[in-house]
């Protein structure tokens, strides 16, 4: 069967960015100009996926207006004959999204549960929001590949240093089936970097059949105190072989502030309107403080 949905969980409270997300909802921070959802639907879209489910919870209006249509601003632009920016504000209203509010924020495994109605018995992808991924075939397409050829779930994983193990779900590999499509012993959420079984992460992508549906209802809380999704992916690759695709493109994190600091430069250095005086700025910038601070320390994840 084809896999036509996406199910976007975005009811995370969003603390990391506090005082920022307290009325807003942290998908809408945006990259340059983009809210990072979008890019998120985009990759959907460009994958082929022809329905998408965002699992909303609390101050995520936002997302819903983000998506709609807004007459008064088109018919502005329109009559200001300011066309790119009127094809800019149309792309994001012509797209097939559908909302659901997750009352209780309970963990992601719940979260992802709420889509039960909205996939049915389809094989569907769950993609999150903090990470955006950048390569010539997106990752979400690269899932949907690999789904044509084995018909089972698969997850995005990617390698990350030994110690931040404990940020992310990470799997026990068994062996390499074809070139980075591994079996998988087991799974474990955010393990101690000394128990770490790998530093194989999983990375916000995941192609999943509809039994895992039925694992999450029966789902008790784990790591955090929280159904986790990577729990009940476990317990599937009990009765259901489950895959891990190892991810070989760029991965921004854009869940934590220097992540998404990082992120906003990297993107700000392609974007048309501001590459150029971003380039100079930083080069300028980069003059100053290695005057003021010599010697310049290594970034932290380029120690090993
Ligand atoms: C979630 C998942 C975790 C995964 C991570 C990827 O954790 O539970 O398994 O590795 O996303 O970003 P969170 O970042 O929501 O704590």
């Amino acid at each position: 069967m084809k896999v036509r949905k996406a199910v976007i969980p975005a009811a995370g409270l969003g603390t990391r960015f506090l005082p920022a997300t307290k009325a807003m909802a942290k998908e809408m921070l945006p990259i340059v100009d983009k809210p990072t959802i979008q890019f998120i639907v985009e990759e959907a879209l460009k994958s082929g996926i022809e329905d998408i489910l965002i699992v909303t919870g609390k101050a995520k209006r936002p997302i819903e207006d983000h998506f709609d249509a807004n007459l008064e601003l088109e018919t502005n632009l329109k009559e200001k004959g300011k066309a790119d920016l009127l094809k800019l504000v149309e792309e994001t209203t012509d797209i097939n999204l559908h909302f659901v509010r997750q009352k209780h924020p309970l963990g992601l495994g719940h979260a992802v549960l709420q889509a039960k109605a909205f996939v049915g018995r389809e094989p569907f992808v769950v993609m999150l929001g903090d990470d955006l991924m950048d390569d010539e075939i997106p990752l979400t397409k690269q899932l949907m590949n690999d789904y044509e050829k084995t018909h089972a779930s698969t997850i995005a994983v990617m390698e990350v240093p030994q110690e931040e193990t404990s940020k992310y779900g990470i799997i026990n590999p068994g062996e390499e089936v074809s070139e980075g499509l591994f079996n998988v012993k087991n799974f474990v959420e955010k393990p101690k970097a000394e128990e770490a079984p790998s530093n194989l992460a999983i990375i916000g992508r995941y192609l999943l059949t509809p039994e895992i549906f039925s694992v999450l209802e029966e789902q008790t809380p784990g790591a955090g105190g929280e159904i986790q999704l990577t729990d009940a992916i476990d317990t599937l690759n009990k009765t259901q072989r489950v895959f891990a695709h190892e991810f070989k493109g760029t991965r921004y994190d854009v869940g934590d502030k220097f992540g998404f600091m990082k992120t906003s430069i990297e993107y700000g250095l392609k974007h048309p309107e501001v590459k150029q005086d971003l380039t100079n700025y930083i080069i300028q910038l980069g003059k100053e403080l290695a005057d003021k601070n010599p010697p310049i320390e290594p970034l932290k994840d380029e120690v090993e």
